[in-house]
């Protein structure tokens, strides 16, 4: 009895030992040029780029120089669909802990683009400039490079770089919370914001930080 339990428990040690060994770690490299040991989770290259530069007008974001942290958090909230996307949803949900992890280091390793780093001292003219440096407070609305830092280059694994994604992809994160298909943020920060904003200043604020930013290798 006892020998047959364990024997039939052996192959799942192995498994979880195999699992847990350093030398069988996951290959982020691999997983994202070939994508992950579940076949639903496809190569992220075909979307995001082999450079992860993303595919801006088609709504694929870029990953490279992203903080990892932030990488697997989105990957986590597509899992439990606090952030609701029909492509990324089956992917993240066939991703492991451990490919996520992997993956998410591997996308932060790749070099991010070259950002004019301005801030709220420097001038602002124009719907975009003036939101993303001044902010709207007769709204409550903070300017953008409060929390994304100068530039919107990004600061840390909680708030996310803005310049470097396309317009497109910009405009569709503020339109997904304005609509909820998107409730991911800690303590309703940007639902709060992109509710406050107009259509119009979703895209002059989505422009303005896509022009901030310029590949090192052409997209
Ligand atoms: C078939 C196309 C496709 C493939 C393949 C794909 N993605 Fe995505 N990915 C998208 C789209 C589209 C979005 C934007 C979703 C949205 O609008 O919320 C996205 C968004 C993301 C985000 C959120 C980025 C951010 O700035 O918030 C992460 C992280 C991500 N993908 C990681 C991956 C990883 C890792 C892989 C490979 C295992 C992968 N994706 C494969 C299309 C794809
Ligand atoms: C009070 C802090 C704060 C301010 C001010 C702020 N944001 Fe955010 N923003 C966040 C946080 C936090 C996230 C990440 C939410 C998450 O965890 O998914 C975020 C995420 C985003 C994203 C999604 C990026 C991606 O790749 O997933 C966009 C787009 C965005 N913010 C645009 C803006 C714009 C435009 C402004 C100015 C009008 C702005 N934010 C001001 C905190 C802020």
């Amino acid at each position: 009895m006892l020998s047959a339990t364990l024997r039939c428990a052996r192959p799942v040690i192995l498994a979880a030992l195999l699992a847990a060994g350093p030398g069988f770690a996951a290959d982020g490299g691999k997983i994202y040029r070939e994508g992950g040991a579940n076949p639903v989770a496809v190569a992220c290259t075909s979307c995001h780029g082999a450079d992860g530069q993303g595919l801006g007008a088609a709504g694929f974001p870029a990953l490279a120089g992203v903080s990892a942290a932030y990488v697997a958090k989105q990957l986590a909230d597509f899992r439990s669909g606090s952030r609701i996307n029909p492509v990324m949803q089956p992917i993240a949900q066939a991703l492991s802990e451990g490919e996520i992890a992997a993956v998410a280091s591997r996308v932060s390793a790749m070099p991010g683009p070259v950002i004019k780093r301005v801030t709220r001292a420097d001038e602002a003219s124009g719907m975009g400039a003036t939101l993303a440096l001044r902010g709207a407070w007769e709204r409550n609305i903070p300017e953008c490079v409060a929390c994304h830092g100068p530039g919107g280059a990004g600061v840390g694994g909680g708030f996310p770089p803005l310049a470097g994604q396309s317009p497109e992809y910009l405009a569709a994160q503020l339109n997904a919370w304005r609509q909820g298909t998107r409730k991911n943020d800690p303590n309703d920060l940007m639902g709060h914001i992109a509710r406050g904003l107009s259509e119009e200043e979703v895209k002059a604020v989505s422009e303005y930080f896509a022009g901030l930013a310029e590949w090192r290798v052409p997209q």
